[in-house]
């Protein structure tokens, strides 16, 4: 890559995609360089992009957009004038799926003269049965392939009728000359795409393809030309996201990668997500303890407290080996906090392994929980799995999971109050009066202020009141 250019929405004529914010605390964003879109075959013409999703997606749809930007497209101001419309889609469970083909549907009746494209993992695992099902698209294409995009894109602007890119076997990363960066408080970097292991419910080997680390000094440069446009919060991504291995000759492991991120000048906080107990090492609790610009958040999935249902999952640990990571991070000088992914209802999971999940979540004493019913998913091992769980059963379970969370959460945010955090404003609720932001540890909070423009500064707030769900607090003057 010889030029790269990350671009805050606002200077861009769209902003649809721009996340509740006002626009005054966008970080300065470098000029367009003219010589970046000699390739100005989009000239005039403009897309739009909708995005459903975890952050991968949401960053990949940044990288996406920069692809036509560099073409000469513009971003239209609704999907409704758009030349070209792309759905940016997941599959992770069923209900993701369904979405995307009711929106599809929705978007049939605009698609005439325009190109409309459906990309991400469901483009994956679909396939060229997307053209069957919905005869009104035009690209296909799945994350793995996203390199191959400009090529495509040029293949339909020479009036290609349909173009798929489904290539999973890369050794490649996305890199694009341009990203739009949609959000202006936080810039996502990419460290490794895809993932290796083998989870046995899991689509995202199967759609995102094969685990692959891009070249530290990629990753460090992006870093830097991100503090020069202004950002002070950088979020890693990956699916393993501490898998990380460098290819480059420098090596670097994902704890010496994280130090030279958080070392890089104008970068005040760093997160990382999402990272795997298998490759979660003492050393990351260390780096956190001993470099105040990393966060002190680790999301650290468990998906079951039952270690004979996380050999069913293949989740390559047991429960003791997961609680042990849980003893390091709980061990630091600093208060980490701590959240997870759990997954009820699994094949063959009993009420007493589901016991253990429940219990798990008053020993690792999580901030936060995301829990989701089993879905069986298209060619992954579990699909075949016998004794299901029937979706009332399921629910039940998540209920009582979510029920017993709620009550952690309650006590854990009241301990708070009284504490005062660091926090970088994001957001403003005009009508609450309120203002919010999150702490290192990734808590949101909301608090009153006499100030007229707080966004994207770093302010101190005081919890002054908790709810299960949200903290309450005032700016410390
Ligand atoms: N069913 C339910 N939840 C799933 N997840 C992944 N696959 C499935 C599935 N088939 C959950 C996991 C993962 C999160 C992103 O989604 O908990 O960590
Ligand atoms: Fe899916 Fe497991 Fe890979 Fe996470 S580690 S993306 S759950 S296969």
């Amino acid at each position: 890559m010889n030029k790269a250019f990350d671009i805050g929405i606002e200077t861009l004529a769209g902003r649809e995609a721009a996340p509740a914010v006002t626009p005054q605390s966008q970080p300065p964003a470098p000029e367009l360089d003219p010589h970046a879109l000699s390739a100005n075959s989009g000239a005039g013409k403009s897309f739009y992009i909708e995005t459903f999703g975890c952050q991968m997606n949401v960053h990949d749809t940044e990288k996406v957009a920069g692809v036509f930007l560099a073409r000469g497209y513009h971003a239209a101001q609704n999907s409704m004038e758009a030349d070209v419309m792309l759905y940016n889609t997941c599959s992770i469970r069923a209900k993701a799926e369904q979405k995307v083909f009711s929106r599809l549907g929705e978007w049939r009746g605009i698609a005439s003269g325009k190109i409309i494209g459906v990309i991400g993992c469901l483009a994956q695992q679909e396939g060229e049965d997307i053209f069957e099902r919905a005869p009104w698209v035009s690209l296909v294409c799945g994350s793995a392939s996203y390199r191959k995009l400009p090529e495509m894109v040029a293949e339909l602007e020479s009036g290609g009728r349909r173009v798929i890119g489904l290539d999973l076997e890369t050794e490649e990363t996305f890199e694009t000359e341009i990203t739009r960066r949609d959000n202006p408080f936080r810039a996502y970097v990419t460290i490794i795409e895809g993932c290796d292991y083998a989870c046995s419910y899991c689509v995202v080997p199967h759609t995102r393809g094969p685990e692959r680390s891009r070249n530290s000094e990629s990753v460090l440069s992006e870093a830097r030309r991100l503090a020069d446009a202004g950002y002070s919060e950088i979020q890693l991504l990956g699916q393993t996201v501490n898998s990380y291995r460098d290819p480059s000759p420098r090596k670097l492991s994902f704890v010496e990668l994280l130090r030279e991120v958080a070392a890089v000048k104008g970068i005040r906080r760093v997160r990382f997500t999402t990272s795997h107990p298998n490759d979660f090492h003492r050393e990351i609790v260390d780096a956190i303890d001993e470099t105040p610009e990393l966060c002190n958040h680790i999301h650290l999935p468990v998906q079951s407290g039952s270690t004979r249902i996380l050999r069913a999952m293949l989740r390559t640990y047991t429960r003791e080996q997961y609680l042990e990571k849980i003893s390091w991070i709980r061990a630091a000088r600093r208060p980490i906090s701590v959240t997870t992914d759990i997954i009820v209802g699994f094949p063959g999971e009993t009420e007493s392994d589901f016991e253990e999940s429940v219990t798990l979540l008053d020993t690792a004493g999580y901030d936060s929980v995301f829990a989701f019913t089993y879905s069986p998913r298209p060619n992954t091992s579990a699909a075949k799995m016998a004794d299901a769980i029937p979706e009332p059963e399921k629910s039940r379970r998540l209920a009582i999971l979510q029920d017993r969370q709620r009550e952690i959460q309650i006590a854990r945010n009241q301990a708070m109050i009284g504490s005062t955090f660091e926090v970088l404003v994001d957001s403003h609720h005009a009508s609450r009066g309120q203002w919010a932001g999150r702490s290192t540890s990734n808590h949101i909070i909301n608090f009153a202020s006499p100030r007229e423009t707080l966004l994207g500064e770093y302010v101190q707030a005081r919890v002054t009141r908790a709810a299960p769900y949200s903290l309450v607090g005032e700016q410390v003057i």
